[in-house]
């Protein structure tokens, strides 16, 4: 058993985010732009130290997103991804060049996989990539992190060597991913063993992990990866990311947390604000997060059989290895009713981890008082949803001005206006059931192609009274915008949810074209 190490003496490993990059390739998945700058801001007082804020090359939208959140995040290193491809580290460094500290990411794929069937690329010819993409984005940028994409199916030697070339033509950071998910810890500690051990100038350089979840294992290989010398961790909130996702971001937090003292790590990270920033995330992609997630999930906490609920009341360390508050999930409990002033309001949300400027503290706190009205009893969870739905509202071209449902055995019509571009328009509609005939009478207002993706209702609370919290998807010739919005009328909630959506693909529209194929390398 390895000696304890006290929390003064823990070494710091560097939490990558890639919730807006890799966690946003998750099909179905996207945000809009709005929605990635808040979740910038979330992450930067998280104490998150680089995020990785898109692909710049992949679309005009992406690009305006990394180049705003470039500019107002300051504490964090804003990071875009590039191939190894002259326009797009350029076009990266554009857009992160206002950044006060900005990074950029290039790849390649050096496995024979990748090598043989995507490039078409001899072992040499991915190496003189390695130099020529490497070469070109530091001479751009200071901070130059390069991964092997694919690394772990990678032949050990051509690792060393393109991990080699890439340090001597001045990467700061190596990331060697383990992309189809496929090692197992003692696998992924030891390629990082040898990495270092046989690459001359590896103390040149902060060793990266980035694990899939394909076999469930990304954050036990993130983890190992560390006691093998890895010193950032790229990870997402609730775990996100192509196919089985990412390793989770709170669990690499909170496992460096509890197991500090055994690990010899930590991370810079506030775990108070995980809660909030798992949540976000959820509203914003329409991924609800499954119950039993372990330290975000609603029940990671909830103790039900009568064994453990008496352990708990005798000791709460007989059966909790982390306090709920710890990661910001404060027991939900009757928090505010309609005669809460607007200072109990401030320091109720404060509490809940928002910070809000005074325009949108008043807005939310008239939402409030309506929410009050209608609602008895004004949970923790009523509060986030209402403004989670706020931040998340972005443009608001179109918005709903009234709603009218006839629904039971005898049929179901919508009547709705809705103001477009500030101007009220009507429209009466039928459908099979309820929500069918509200989004066709936003159809007729607001002819569109978009196809409904995802529809999804989810109680905020307990007790029929519950606010609904709707998310709506749609897709557009491949490009996905998500709505949400949260009302304790199931229909308002899901005809503003379609609305938000129409509005974020739209403002899409005009921000910036789908991915395009690029073709060209050096
Ligand atoms: O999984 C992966 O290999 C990646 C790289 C682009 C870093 O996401
Ligand atoms: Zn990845």
């Amino acid at each position: 058993m390895t000696a304890p190490v006290s929390a003064a003496k823990r070494d710091r490993v560097i939490i990558f985010d890639t919730t807006m990059r890799d966690g946003e390739q998750s099909p179905g998945a996207s945000m809009s732009y709005d929605e990635k700058l808040e979740l910038a801001k979330i992450l930067e007082e998280m104490g998150v130290d680089v995020i990785e804020a898109g692909f710049p090359i992949a679309s005009n939208g992406d690009f305006e997103a990394v180049r705003a959140i470039s500019q107002i995040v300051t504490e964090s290193t804003v990071c875009g991804l590039a191939r190894a491809a002259a326009v797009d580290i350029d076009r990266c460094a554009e857009a992160i060049r206002p950044a006060k500290r900005g990074r950029i990411h290039t790849f390649i794929s050096t496995s024979p996989q990748h090598r043989d069937y995507i490039l078409k690329l001899s072992q040499d010819e991915v190496l003189e990539a390695v130099v020529q993409s490497v070469t070109r984005a530091r001479n751009l940028c200071d901070d130059v992190e390069w991964s092997a994409q694919d690394a772990t199916r990678t032949e050990p030697d051509f690792l060393y060597r393109c991990v080699d070339a890439a340090i001597r033509a001045g990467a700061r950071t190596i990331n060697l991913p383990d992309t189809v998910g496929y090692s197992f810890p003692e696998e992924y500690a030891a390629m990082f063993r040898n990495v270092i051990l046989n690459v001359p100038d590896s103390d040149k350089a902060i060793f990266s992990a980035h694990c899939h979840n394909d076999l469930g294992l990304a954050v036990a290989n993130s983890i190992a990866a560390v006691q093998g010398g890895a010193r950032q961790v790229e990870c997402a909130i609730n775990g996100i990311g192509e196919r089985a996702g990412n390793a989770a971001l709170e669990e690499i937090v909170m496992a460096l947390k509890v197991r500090g003292e055994t690990l010899g790590f930590d991370s810079d990270v506030d775990p108070v604000h995980i809660t909030r920033a798992s949540r976000y995330v959820s509203a914003i992609t329409g991924f609800p997060v499954q119950f039993n997630k372990a330290i975000v999930g609603k029940n990671a906490f909830a103790h039900e059989s009568g064994i453990h609920q008496d352990g708990m009341l005798k000791n709460a360390e007989t059966y909790e290895i982390m306090r709920p508050e710890d990661v910001g999930q404060g027991a939900t409990n009757l928090v505010m009713g309609k005669h809460s002033g607007r200072h109990a309001f401030r320091e109720k949300l404060k509490a809940l981890g928002y910070d809000l400027g005074q325009n949108a503290l008043n807005e939310a706190f008239v939402r409030f008082k309506e929410l009050a009205d209608k609602k008895k009893h004004v949970f923790d969870d009523d509060l986030i949803a209402l403004v989670d739905d706020a931040l998340a509202r972005g443009s608001e071209r179109i918005r709903v001005v009234h709603l009218r449902v006839v629904a039971g055995t005898e049929g179901q019509s919508a009547e709705l206006t809705l103001s477009v571009d500030d101007v009220e328009k009507k429209a009466e509609a039928s459908g099979d059931g309820p929500v069918d005939a509200v989004f066709n009478a936003i159809h007729e207002i607001v002819p569109h192609a978009a196809a409904l993706r995802l529809f999804q209702v989810h109680a905020v609370t307990e007790g029929t009274d519950a606010q609904a919290q709707v998310s709506v998807r749609l897709e557009e010739d491949g490009r996905i915008a998500t709505g949400q919005a949260a009302d304790t009328d199931t229909l308002t909630a899901s005809a503003k949810a379609y609305v938000n959506a129409l509005n974020n693909l739209f403002s899409r529209k005009e921000k910036g074209k789908p991915d395009t194929a690029i073709a060209s390398g050096f």
